[in-house]
């Protein structure tokens, strides 16, 4: 984020009560950038529903950054097609399927050619992950540069050899998140602590 020049745009998939949303706007302001966050905002269990909408507008107005947060609200899908803005920083945390996720690297088109883009559930979610696999370790125009946690790093580059190598060494991490997932949906919640997880959220 540092590295935005003024003026920069950071463009937010999946943006929900705006809890990412508030740390990008915080860190877009030191540099003088802005935040597009967009969200569907449809009912549904995937989905954020309408009224999550007004608890986003709510949380940006009490982070006191409506200056810096623009919404749009639409499906990232169909909005992409018709998109002319320039990107600087993608961060994708919209639906988490492979079909959704593998489209929503397609706004890197917006970047510039050294850009970089941010993606949460990353090696966590299985959606994210195949998508990582199919469009990054066996594709030609993203290379994987690091995580914390789940929120991992691309920047566009073909990848070399060990920058492939370095996506299959998070492979492990994932099979322990899917592990984990499955015992807490079988309500194993001691044995996922036998293992280390604590609480009853999935692994992130
Ligand atoms: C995992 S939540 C985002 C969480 C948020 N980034 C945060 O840190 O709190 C996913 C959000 O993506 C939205 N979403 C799902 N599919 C979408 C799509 N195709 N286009 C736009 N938003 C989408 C949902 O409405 C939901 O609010």
């Amino acid at each position: 984020m540092c590295r935005l020049r003024p003026g920069a745009t950071v463009v937010e998939i999946g943006s929900h009560q705006g809890r990412s949303t508030i740390i990008l706007g915080h860190a877009a302001r030191t540099v003088g950038a802005r935040v597009v966050a967009i969200d569907a905002f449809v009912d549904g269990r995937l989905f954020g529903g309408s009224s999550t909408r007004d608890r986003f507008e709510a949380n940006i107005r009490a982070a006191g950054l409506t200056d810096v947060v623009e919404l749009v609200v639409g499906y990232s899908t169909r909005l992409r097609p018709s998109w002319t803005r320039p990107v600087d920083l993608l961060y994708i945390d919209g639906k988490h399927d492979y079909w959704t996720y593998v489209d929503d690297l397609r706004w890197s088109a917006h970047l510039p050619a050294d850009g970089e883009i941010l993606v949460h559930d990353c090696f966590s979610s299985i959606g994210v992950t195949s998508g990582t696999l199919v469009k990054v370790l066996a594709g030609r125009r993203y290379t994987y540069v690091d995580r914390s946690r789940s929120l991992a790093r691309f920047t566009l580059r073909r990848p070399a050899f060990k920058d492939r190598w370095r996506v299959v060494a998070q492979l492990p991490w994932f099979l322990g998140n899917v592990f984990l997932k499955v015992l807490l949906r079988l309500r194993l919640r001691r044995v996922a602590g036998w293992f280390g997880h604590r609480g009853p959220y999935d692994p992130f």
